[in-house]
């Protein structure tokens, strides 16, 4: 089934400089955890396990973090200290990881296109690190979203409902209700003024994409802000067959702003980190 998850974190993370300055927005810490690391977990919880990472210039952080530190074992063997590294050891155990850099930082469809080499002509799910999603009482989103896909494979985006005044930030959709929390798509808009926006449904950065975006994102000229967005593609994606848009379970956090990354911050340090 699906067994690829792919990583656009390419982006300059501008929203955070000077955090962002030398040190990948995807390295920042919820607590004690990369949001790279959520993010590898939680596809390793749908059932992935090859996870392709798409870089950029001074992005090397995330190979490391995906490797062991020798030294670092070594130093912390048979100590109290051990246990902070179960979790990354567990990733780095039970995933294989793959990079490519996108040379050029031409939007989030050119990200995603250049990681057409690691995932060849199979289905494949996309996180969007910065996105943090968290459902602690049930399956985690991307696994829902897994659930969806072996019923109606087709490619599959994670919604949810944001005020009106904020729909200039997302990609927006259109669609005909399947049931309550499922649509199919039949309009989709990039970052609308709320005026322009064809409902409240936004689309956050987890997706399940069939392998024919590929050919499509190649035809796909630069959209909004003279990026390739994935969303334009996957407005043709949908007018040729089916997307579906899902209205997720669970909680989405903006960690690439300030806000969200605070709000973020105390929710896992209540919930997460307190309870480990
Ligand atoms: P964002 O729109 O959040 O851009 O990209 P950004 O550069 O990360 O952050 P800001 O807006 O400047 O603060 C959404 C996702 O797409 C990836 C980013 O890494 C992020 O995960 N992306 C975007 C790429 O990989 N390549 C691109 O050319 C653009």
């Amino acid at each position: 089934m699906i067994k690829k998850c792919l990583f656009p974190a390419a982006g300059y993370g501008t929203r955070f400089l000077p955090a962002t300055k030398s040190m990948p927005k995807e390295m920042l810490p919820i607590v004690n955890k990369p949001l790279i690391e959520y993010a590898v977990e939680e596809a390793l919880d749908a059932g992935l396990t090859e996870m392709a990472i798409v870089t950029g210039r001074g992005k090397r952080s995330l190979e490391d973090h995906f490797d062991i530190s020798y030294e670092l074992e070594h130093q912390i063997q048979n100590t109290e200290k051990e246990k902070y590294l179960t979790d990354i050891r567990r990733l780095i155990n039970e995933c294989t990881f793959l990079y490519t850099r996108q040379v050029e930082m031409k939007g989030l469809g050119h990200a995603i296109l250049s990681g057409e080499p690691m995932i060849g002509n199979e289905p494949f799910a996309v996180m969007l690190a910065d996105d943090l999603c968290l459902n602690l009482d049930g399956d985690p989103v991307l696994a829902q979203m897994v659930k969806l896909f072996k019923q109606f494979r087709c490619s599959i985006v994670a919604v949810q409902e944001v005020p009106r005044d904020e729909t200039h930030k997302y990609g927006v959709i259109a669609g005909e209700p399947m049931r309550d929390d499922l649509f199919r798509i039949s309009t989709m808009v990039e970052k609308p003024k709320p005026e322009d926006a064809p409902s409240n449904l936004a689309i956050i950065g987890r997706y399940i994409l069939t392998p024919d975006i590929f050919d499509i994102l190649r035809d796909t000229p630069p959209g909004k802000g003279g990026e390739i967005q994935i969303t334009d593609a996957l407005q043709q994606q949908a007018k040729d067959g089916c997307v579906l848009a899902y209205k997720f379970k669970g909680t989405r956090f903006d960690c690439g702003s300030a806000e969200g990354y605070v709000e973020a911050t105390n929710y896992c340090f209540q919930n997460v980190y307190k309870n480990v």
